[in-house]
């Protein structure tokens, strides 16, 4: 795995690459997918009476800016994440006056302090990616979390963990169960485990990434919405401190 600086090094290089979209797949059809999936997980009633809210690890706020949407109208959101990240966040989202956008990464006392005072944790899709120690040292800041306060946590948390995710250099792959454990030994509790149904990876795989794949998958996901599939490798988890 590799360390603190590798990681931001790694996350930089996504910027060069991916330009304002460095996030996730680096393909337009298939992120596109992957975010109206992911994000349409979460609930206008997540976040009732909620004032404030943390992102952290936000990237570019593009799911902080849908979480936005979904919030009550006196609440705001505080995104972190690298200088890079956030100078693209600060032009893209510059109409949200509710979310404010700020350099800094785990471990960070200023992490540390808004989300002592936070209603709501947000991270989607950055645990994994995070150092061993900085995992450690963001459960040490949930640990001082409001009593009551939620933390929301969206990521590919599989039963198992297959081969393929083992021994990767920018991730490193907990099941669900190991999770919950891990969180709950930090003083929270697990207030719902909600499955995104997710069938992105396997049609863009074989079938190549572009708008085709994109509208026979969202077709097909209709169909895996009837079923909730607890199973399902992307969940989200919310847990109450
Ligand atoms: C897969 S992206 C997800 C971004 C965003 N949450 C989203 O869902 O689009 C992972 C993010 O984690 C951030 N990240 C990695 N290590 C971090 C750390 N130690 N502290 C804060 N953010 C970190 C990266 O810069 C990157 O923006």
């Amino acid at each position: 795995m590799l360390d603190e600086q590798g990681a931001q090094n790694y996350w930089g290089k996504q910027v060069e690459k991916g330009g304002m979209e460095p996030c996730h797949y680096l393909n337009k059809w298939q992120d596109k997918y992957a975010f109206e999936i992911r994000t349409s997980v979460f609930r206008r009633s997540d976040f009732r009476g909620l004032k404030k809210i943390v992102d952290i690890g936000c990237g570019v706020g593009d799911y902080t800016a849908k979480m936005f949407k979904l919030i009550d109208s006196d609440a705001h959101i505080v995104g972190f994440d690298f200088p890079f990240n956030i100078e693209i966040a600060r032009k893209k989202h510059r109409d949200l006056k509710n979310i404010v956008f700020k350099e800094g990464s785990v471990p960070d006392e200023n992490i540390e302090s808004d989300i002592k005072s936070a209603d709501a944790v947000i991270m989607t899709t950055v645990y994994t990616h995070l150092t061993p120690d900085s995992r450690e040292i963001l459960l040490g800041y949930f640990e001082k979390m409001k009593s009551g306060a939620k933390m929301f946590i969206l990521e590919y948390f599989p039963e198992v963990v297959p081969e393929f995710q083992k021994n990767q250099a920018h991730k490193i792959v907990e099941s669900s169960k190991e999770v919950q454990v891990r969180f709950i030994n930090h003083g929270l509790q697990v207030l719902e485990v909600r499955p995104v149904n997710y069938i992105d990876s396997f049609l863009f795989f074989h079938w190549g990434k572009n708008w085709f794949v994109y509208f026979i998958t969202k077709w097909l996901d209709n169909f895996v919405r009837v079923f909730k599939y607890y199973r399902s490798k992307y969940k989200l988890i919310i847990f109450t401190r």
